[in-house]
């Protein structure tokens, strides 16, 4: 009896560990959490006047604030728990499970996808970082150390540009060309995103096409185009188009909300929840789309610190208030930057395609996604429901086209 239990409990043991790792609670809690900080999150920047794209992680936002969280003592941590609505989650459990998220999502390895994120905090140079808050922020949130001295200001924003450009390979030369509040620790986000397409798009199909800004200012971009099959839903309600491009390994996949023509991207973005985006979700089918993209690299580089304090953050952010001392043992410092950079490069490369389908029936007469003007995208990560990424694109880098006539 107890031999065939034991067989029973080895083919159980086994099947278990073919399976694929699955998240621990605390971090399906917080990637959760930190889906619905990228709506919020996004909707405070959009209502920014003159900010034209927006390329947010909220993964690595969460990851910011749970830093400010391991820093911070009393109210100023405990604020940090309600942004991200986990009040009831021991401290413990927020940054293992931040720093669980971020590893299994940035796993160039397991995900065919170049995500390079660098942290680092700044501190004015009269602190002096306890061992311990240095130890545990390496460790959950892979954070580098540094004292800066704004005495000589160009110097110093040069160096932070410096560092910036050096841990991504160059691909963000700047983060920021001044910075105002010289005074408190500065929290800088310096990422390279490089989506690997699940079908790749040829290389030799991409020519020059005018990308609307709006409806007068046009601007020449290399486009790149295929045809494929897709998840795609047109709410003919809403005017938009939404589709649904899986990323290597269909792990996670960029979702594109695109208005029938070009607009400003307001009315779209009043419509734009979480709940909204679900109901998408559940309305895409499988069709056949000849999709046309810019293939253009987008820099962008946000101070986040003012909208974090609009989502609750405002202790860690104000002076008199601010208790950071588990950063220095000493109450001397606040929240003064979170710089929150990233280049995305929207490229050809993915995986190689199944060529049979082509000049068959499933491609006939294809939908077509023509992102000629302003978007909105997202990229969804399928195993543990965080988002990447959110944006917009409004003015992709290229030279104003000449007025037709
Ligand atoms: C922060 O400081 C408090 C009080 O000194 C201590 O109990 C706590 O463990 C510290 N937190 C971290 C993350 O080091
Ligand atoms: C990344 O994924 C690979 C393959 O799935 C796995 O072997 C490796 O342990 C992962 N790395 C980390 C840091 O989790
Ligand atoms: C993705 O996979 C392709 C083909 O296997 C490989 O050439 C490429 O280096 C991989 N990229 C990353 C970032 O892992
Ligand atoms: C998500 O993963 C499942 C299971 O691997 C896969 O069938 C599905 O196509 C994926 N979805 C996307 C959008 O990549």
């Amino acid at each position: 009896m107890w031999v065939t239990n034991f067989v029973a409990l080895c083919l159980l043991a086994t099947s278990a560990s073919g399976e694929e790792k699955k998240l621990s609670s605390h971090a399906s809690t917080l990637a959760d959490n930190s889906a619905n900080l990228a709506f919020s999150l996004y909707h405070n920047m959009a209502k920014e006047k003159n900010l034209e794209n927006i390329l947010i992680s909220p993964v690595v936002v969460a990851s910011s604030l749970g830093l400010v969280a391991l820093g911070g003592k009393s109210s100023t941590a405990s604020q940090v728990k309600t942004v991200l609505s986990v009040d009831k989650v021991k401290d413990e459990h927020l940054h293992s499970g931040l720093s669980e998220l971020l590893t299994e999502v940035s796993n160039s390895t397991a995900r065919n996808v170049t995500w390079k994120i660098s942290n680092r905090l700044y501190g004015p140079s009269s602190v002096n970082f306890a061992d311990d808050f240095v130890k545990n922020s390496k460790k959950h949130y892979n954070v580098e150390h540094s004292k800066i001295n704004f005495r000589d200001k160009r110097s110093a924003v040069n160096s932070i540009n410096e560092w910036a450009s050096k841990s991504t390979d160059g691909k963000l030369p700047e983060i920021t060309k001044d910075v105002e509040k010289t005074d408190g620790a500065m929290i800088v986000n310096a990422m390279f995103f490089k989506p690997h397409w699940n079908e790749k798009f040829h290389h030799k199909m991409v020519d020059n096409r005018g990308f609307l800004v709006t409806r007068s200012y046009t601007i020449s971009v290399p486009m790149m185009h295929r045809t494929g099959l897709y998840k795609f839903h047109e709410d003919t309600e809403n005017k938009l188009f939404v589709l649904e491009m899986p990323l290597a390994h269909k792990m996670s996949s960029m979702v594109f909300i695109m208005p029938y023509h070009v607009e400003p991207l307001e009315r779209l973005e009043k419509l734009l929840t979480r709940k909204q985006l679900n109901t998408w979700m559940s309305k895409m089918e499988e069709k056949a789309v000849a999709v046309s993209l810019p293939k253009v690299s987008m820099e962008v580089s946000h101070n986040l610190q003012k909208y974090l304090a609009e989502l609750g953050l405002t202790e860690a952010v104000d002076k008199n208030k601010a208790d950071l001392s588990n950063i220095s043992g000493k109450k001397d410092l606040y929240l003064s930057n979170v710089f929150h950079a990233s280049a995305l490069e929207w490229d050809t490369e993915g995986n190689p395609f199944d060529a049979s389908i082509f000049g068959t029936e499933k491609l006939r007469n294809p939908k077509l996604f023509y992102a000629d003007h302003p978007f909105i995208f997202l990229v969804k990560d399928n195993k543990t429901n965080s988002i990447l990424f959110i944006g917009r694109l409004i003015r992709p880098k290229g030279d104003k086209m000449r007025d037709e006539l």
